[in-house]
């Protein structure tokens, strides 16, 4: 498939308030973990695809190589931007131990057969996808947010559930096998809930917010309530393990309805 490469026109540069997300500490410091995951993670999905490119035969490899590139793209532009944002986080004194983290398991892959990591990118950019269609269905998740601040991470779900199969596809090009990419997702998924927790208890620490009530009547909501994300993420999060998967029979349409209502917030990127 075709994938669009687009400029965001928000500035990042202007600081922004420390609960950004409509003074709600625990939204907040979730949605900041996540931000400081992105930079090395999607470094790490551009390297995955760059270097199964290269590894695929000729006929496969022109097969994929726009669409790859449209990934890229797209990828390093979130990348861009969330380092932005990051900065700010840095500049309110918090402090990021999970790209660390993730770099240190990353390493663990060099070397190895590139479908390694591109069953781990595959998995990564499922849950992505799932997070990011819960996000198009849910904007209260950032109610009272500035608009640019809403206006970046709805961009970003917007393109993760564009470009939700071109790791898939790639691994499958690669020949890669059933019973590695579940076993990726089980681990992926290990790491990411682990990592997004200590990150978020992190952040809420130094906002001052862990021990407060409040913090966790929202973050109960926010996680399980009956819209909550990992309460609704459950069951489309599952269907990755189905004999037949295949990301593209997952419903988009929100994303790609929010990219042709908001034309105005970016400019696309000639090829
Ligand atoms: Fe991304
Ligand atoms: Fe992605």
């Amino acid at each position: 498939m075709e994938l669009t490469v687009r400029r965001l026109r928000i500035d990042l540069e202007a600081p922004f308030a420390r609960r950004w997300n409509g003074g709600d500490a625990f939204r907040t410091a979730w949605f900041n973990a996540l931000s400081m995951s992105f930079p090395v993670g999607e470094q790490f999905f551009i390297d995955a695809l760059r270097g199964a490119l290269k590894a695929l035969p000729e006929g496969e490899r022109e097969r994929w190589s726009a669409e790859v590139q449209g990934f890229v793209g797209q990828e390093a532009t979130h990348r861009r931007i969330h380092a932005l944002f990051n900065a700010q986080l840095e500049a309110q004194g918090h402090r990021n131990t999970w790209a660390p983290r993730s770099l240190a398991r990353i390493r663990r892959l060099d070397g190895l057969d590139p479908r390694h990591a591109v069953a781990a990118t595959a998995a990564t950019e499922h849950i992505t996808a799932v997070l990011a269609d819960w996000m198009l269905a849910h904007p209260e998740a950032l109610a009272d947010a500035e608009p640019r601040l809403q206006t970046l991470w709805l961009w970003h779900a917007a393109e993760e559930s564009e470009h939700r199969s071109t790791a898939f596809d790639v691994y499958r090009a690669l020949g890669g096998n059933e019973l590695w990419r579940c076993r990726y997702m089980r681990l992926v998924t290990f790491h990411f809930l682990a990592d997004v927790f200590r990150q978020t208890l992190r952040n809420l620490h130094h906002d001052g917010a862990l021990w407060q009530w409040r913090t966790w009547r929202s973050g109960a909501t926010f996680l399980f309530g009956r819209a909550g994300l990992l309460r609704q993420a459950r069951r489309p999060w599952r269907a990755y393990f189905a004999a037949g998967f295949h990301p593209r029979r997952q419903d988009d349409a929100a994303g790609a309805r929010w990219l042709r209502e908001h034309g105005e917030v970016f400019a696309v990127v000639p090829r």
